[in-house]
């Protein structure tokens, strides 16, 4: 059915499409047509962090912000599902236009900088809708907050979420609000880690229920980052971490339309960059705290190549823009027939 919509959804500006496929989603759901939307996905549980996974391909965050759409996306069949990230406070993200399709090189670009509704609004969304499945919440600052303070923000957040989530993810890497990306500096994630581990700890005591949490860290970093990332995610006993969120690199679409547009670069041309850094964490790590690969899963082959080069789980997003659902029982599959 998706290739059969993708034209017209493509006449369309991205984030006209984007809020368009959403609601016709829920709709769908919330007329009991969900039957229609879900496609046989062969089961293949998997357990990470303590949690049982049905399948390994979950849907990556900054799709459903606010928790909008969360029965609609259930029905398509994936493992699990991220919403997010949210903020604190509501805020409007940066001026539209702010997406941009590269079909040429089945990419995205997206400086949408966290418009969200604020946390109060994705609780209830979440206290309204059926899932019984994964779900991940992924938190972050508000851009007004100064950097210095970006911790009290991700604290509100994990308080608010906390028994709303199977895990939480703090997102340090989208390169849409300015300087977040500091917080993967040594000293910087060192502070970050320790009161978030602080206050999960506290927070499970009150709760009487474990939440996993996860870090989502950029492709852009290098070696030396890379292995100081791994020393501290194990020095804290953090329980995961994703990798990748999208990519400042334009290689391979710098002569494209849109390609030098400002923000993150997402889909085929951040595949390599994300597997590179799963791999050298999967070395680093060794197993002590599993990845979930991101970044540029276009294909079965491709999630495969996620789950070798070290990932226990993957996440797709802009996949699914130029693939439709279907991408997600293809991963499945493909990821199956490997053990
Ligand atoms: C339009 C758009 C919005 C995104 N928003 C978020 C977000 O709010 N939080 C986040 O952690 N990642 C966000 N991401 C990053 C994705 O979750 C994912 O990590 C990245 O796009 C790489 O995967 P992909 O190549 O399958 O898209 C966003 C990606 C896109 C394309």
């Amino acid at each position: 059915m998706y290739s059969l919509l993708r034209p017209a959804l493509f006449q369309l500006s991205p984030e006209t499409a984007h809020n368009l496929t959403l609601t016709g989603l829920q709709t769908a759901c919330n007329l009991g047509l969900s039957g229609l939307l879900s496609s046989t996905i062969p089961d293949d549980p998997r357990t990470v962090m303590g949690l049982t996974f049905p399948n390994p391909v979950g849907l990556a965050a900054g799709l459903d912000k606010n928790g909008d759409c969360i029965n609609g996306l259930a029905a398509l069949g994936f493992g699990f599902i991220e919403i997010g990230t949210i903020t604190p406070l509501p805020q409007p993200g940066n001026p539209k236009p702010r997406l941009f399709r590269l079909p040429q090189a089945r990419a995205i670009i997206n400086r949408m900088g966290f418009n969200n509704e604020g946390v109060d609004a994705l609780i209830r969304n979440v206290q309204s809708s059926d899932y019984k499945g994964i779900l991940g919440i992924n938190i972050g600052k508000n851009a007004i907050t100064p950097i210095e303070q970006a911790a009290d923000d991700y604290l509100i957040c994990l308080r608010k979420v906390y028994a709303h989530a199977s895990y939480i993810t703090v997102n340090i890497s989208s390169p849409n609000t300015k300087n977040l990306r500091q917080l993967q500096d040594e000293a910087a994630l060192n502070d970050l880690l320790s009161l978030l581990k602080a206050e999960q700890g506290k927070l499970a005591d009150k709760h009487g229920k474990y939440v996993p949490l996860t870090l989502k860290i950029a492709p852009d970093i290098e070696g030396e980052q890379i292995a100081q990332i791994a020393r501290l995610l194990m020095l804290h006993q953090i329980d995961g971490v994703i990798a990748t969120n999208t990519t400042l690199s334009r290689e391979g679409v710098e002569n494209l339309p849109y390609g030098n547009e400002t923000g993150g670069l997402s889909g085929a041309p951040v595949r390599e960059k994300s597997t590179r850094v799963i791999r050298q964490l999967d070395n680093h790590l060794q197993g002590a705290l599993p990845i979930i690969g991101a970044g540029g899963i276009l294909n079965g082959a491709d999630a495969v190549e996620k789950i070798e080069a070290g990932a226990a789980l993957v996440q797709i997003y802009s996949g699914l823009i130029y693939r439709g659902p279907r991408l997600i029982s293809e991963c499945v599959a493909a990821i199956r027939n490997t053990h």
